[in-house]
């Protein structure tokens, strides 16, 4: 199984999977699993590969990197193993999420958190009281029926509320990210998130004991992970860019495990939403616009009108051989995809130099990546990652594929390998 492509490519040799590993390299694979199943999230790559790489390490002497952390995966795998790591998001959610994934959880700070949910159920539950704040999401109504939104809106006012820990905070926000998609007319069967419709009418106590139950049976979750202490380990989640990387200073790793976005226009933005609305990060569609616009490979809202206009930089050019013409092969359907997978690979280029010094003689990096298909032109995102890396100063690339990715025929996950000389 190769992938398709229309531009003559060096030949690197892609190894077949072995049978039957579609399920174990999904985020499916995560979800019945401690900490890692705190939040069902469709950015989340599979454990097993990730546990796969851990043992293979190169330089176990030194901590591990994830610079495109989504939910933190890599960050608790190492957690767990008492492995010193860190990761780099760019989304302030995620870069919470994957810091209260590892977090260490008192008994103090979980009797407190089920203190704290008596406050919560008991305003969700308050249905003569408007709730202070709803957040401004678009069509919300799609999302909640309003007894719904109206009861999560008391609840949240309460957690903001009331003394507590931070840990013990964290604990409920994180209950509270649960019960909100439990209470949401949405699916995420498939790949990606999707509504569906939402049932005819609901009363106000009917819709605030839906949002109590869920809340209560969200913590009860939460805190029963919560209970199993991570050894220690040194671990750090950094709100950074990783095209720069400043927040390692001059620290070096020894394995980076990561993967960073797939050039599918799949917005980790849009996705995350509902959690981002109610928590605070995003305030508005110009925010979340902004933020997809500083992510790679993002183009949702305002992010694609962006790109119309987005132009090349004049000194830098993708240093992968047919890159030029596989761009040129996608702009005679649309120059804004072609614009879009141009910046997506210079992006991904500007992050290899940056990780570059970070990573230790002797290191290995390993990028899960995901090709692409646009009008029927093939982006094989792996092979031209190996080239970067090489570019970038790595050595000894490697390709392996992992599974087919969707039901579109031609679209694979490959993790490519290499070492720091
Ligand atoms: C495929 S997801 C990672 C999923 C992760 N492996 C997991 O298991 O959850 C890619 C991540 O890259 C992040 N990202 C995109 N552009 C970035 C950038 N310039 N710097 C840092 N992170 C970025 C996105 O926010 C997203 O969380």
């Amino acid at each position: 199984m190769t992938a398709p492509s229309n531009v003559p490519r060096p030949q690197l040799r892609v190894p077949p999977p072995p049978p039957g590993l579609r399920e174990r390299f999904t985020f499916r694979g995560n979800l019945l699993d401690t900490r890692h199943g705190w939040l069902r999230l469709t950015p989340a790559y599979s454990l097993h590969l990730v546990h796969e790489l851990i043992a293979q390490r190169t330089r176990p002497d030194l901590p591990v990197l994830d610079p495109f952390a989504g939910t933190g995966t890599t960050l608790l795998s190492c957690a767990e193993r008492a492995i010193d790591a860190e990761s780099v998001d760019l989304n302030p959610f995620l870069c919470w999420l994957a810091a209260a994934k590892v977090a260490r959880y008192g008994s103090a700070d979980r009797a407190r958190a089920r203190a704290l949910l008596a406050d919560l159920s008991a305003a969700a539950r308050d249905t003569r009281r408007a709730p202070a704040w709803l957040p401004t999401i678009h069509h919300r109504e799609r999302w909640w029926l309003p007894e719904r939104a109206h009861a999560l809106g008391r609840a949240f006012a309460a957690l903001s509320a009331g003394s507590a820990s931070p840990r013990a905070r964290d604990l409920l926000r994180l209950a509270f990210c649960r019960a909100l998609i439990e209470t949401a007319h949405v699916s995420f069967g498939h790949q990606s998130m999707s509504f569906h419709p939402a049932p005819e009418g609901e009363s106000a106590s009917a819709g605030a004991a839906a949002v109590a139950d869920a809340l209560a049976r969200a913590l009860a979750s939460v805190l029963d992970a919560a209970r199993d202490a991570l050894p220690r380990a040194r671990l750090g989640a950094h709100l950074d860019d990783a095209r720069t990387l400043t927040s390692l200073g001059r620290r070096r790793y020894g394995t980076v495990i990561t993967s960073p976005p797939y050039a599918n226009r799949m917005s980790y933005v849009r996705e995350l939403r509902p959690y981002m609305y109610w928590l605070g990060y995003l305030k508005d569609r110009r925010d979340a616009g902004d933020l997809d616009w500083r992510a790679i490979g993002g183009t949702w809202g305002s992010a694609t009108s962006r790109l119309t206009t987005w132009k090349p930089p004049t000194e830098r050019r993708v240093r992968a051989s047919g890159f030029r013409q596989l761009v040129a092969a996608i702009a005679t359907h649309s120059t804004v995809l072609a614009s879009y997978v141009h910046r997506y690979f210079l992006d991904l280029d500007t992050h290899l130099i940056a990780v570059f010094p970070h990573v230790a003689p002797g290191g290995t990096v390993h990028y899960v990546v995901g090709n692409s298909l646009f009008y029927g032109v093939g982006v094989p995102t792996h092979e031209l990652v190996a080239e970067l890396l090489v570019g970038a100063g790595f050595s000894h690339p490697a390709i392996r594929l992992l599974r087919p990715r969707t039901s579109k025929r031609g679209l694979f996950e490959y993790v490519v390998s290499a070492e720091r000389p």
